[in-house]
């Protein structure tokens, strides 16, 4: 695995690549890697010629102050699971590299309604930034294939949002939560959560299979109150959100027809560390 921290030597170095013919797979992170990072890089491999991974905490997606100074940092672990999952090179940049002329955004991107639900109207500014970080990145790495997870499910359509406005050539492959045993889905977060916490983190996951279950065609209120009920059981001392929303455009479905893919997303706070995670529900007679 190469190690490169500049821009210039990784575009020097894609470009050599590119020129011998090599389709470049990327897999963006922010560190902290865990075996849901490592499938993307797994993926990527399968897919690509050269796989890319770029470990950045990208500051200006953060817009709480006290969530990017906790975000965890394992960089020699990270570099030891990349070299051992094959990545071919690792781009490490600091704050510099990724915004020459400062981290002040430019032009806003057309995010539309998009960012004013769910995480956008939790974490205001958050998809500008990941707009901003992930657009950079991708002109720098120029990949074929993009890899990110469904974890972050609104992430995931939101840069399949900026792909489209910037008329980006890549391909963008969203690939399934990893989870524990336990149901918790693996994030970089959990390292900040004691055994105990993790055991009551299984509630997200427990209500989201709950609403997976008993969903049925109507009023889907009832179900959203049972499950938002549960997860402040289990101890979540606030929930910014529990929804069920169409799998298409994320739009709230307070009545559903029983026929159009819907996704479950849920945010909460357990111990101060925020956590998400979502779930595709079944389509009539289509089980998801
Ligand atoms: O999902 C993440 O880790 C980040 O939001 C990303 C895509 C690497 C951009 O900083």
């Amino acid at each position: 695995m190469i190690l490169l921290k500049t821009a210039s030597d990784l575009s020097r170095t894609l470009a050599s690549r590119r020129a011998s013919g090599a389709r470049i797979g990327f897999v963006p992170t922010m560190g902290a890697l865990h075996p849901g990072h490592l499938k993307l890089v797994e993926h990527s491999k399968k897919n690509s010629d050269a796989t890319v991974v770029s470990i950045f905490v990208n500051p200006t997606q953060f817009n709480d102050a006290n969530d990017y100074a906790q975000y965890p940092i394992t960089l020699e672990k990270d570099i030891y699971l990349l070299e051992q999952a094959g990545c071919d090179i690792l781009f490490l940049p600091a704050i510099d590299e990724i915004y020459p002329r400062g981290t002040a955004l430019q032009e806003p991107y057309a995010l539309g309604y998009l960012e004013t639900l769910l995480e956008g109207k939790y974490r205001p500014g958050h998809f500008q930034g990941v707009c901003q970080v992930v657009h950079r990145l991708l002109e720098l790495v120029q990949p074929s294939l993009l890899f990110m997870g469904q974890k972050d499910y609104q992430q995931c359509m939101v840069v399949r949002q900026l792909i489209h406005l910037k008329q980006l050539p890549v391909d963008l492959r969203i690939i399934p939560t990893l989870r524990e045993t336990s149901g918790l889905a693996l994030s970089s977060r959990n390292l900040r959560l004691s055994e105990k916490d993790k055991e009551a983190a299984t509630a997200i996951y427990r209500s989201l299979q709950m609403i997976r279950n008993e969903l049925r065609p109507g009023n889907l209120g009832p179900l959203i109150t049972r499950a938002t009920n549960e997860i402040r059981a289990a101890g979540f001392e606030k929930i910014d959100y529990v929804s069920i929303a169409s799998a298409q455009d994320l739009s709230e479905v307070s009545n559903w027809n029983g026929h159009s893919p819907l996704v479950a997303l849920v945010a909460a706070f357990l111990n101060g560390v925020r956590l998400i995670d979502n779930l595709s529900l079944a389509e009539a007679g289509n089980p998801a």
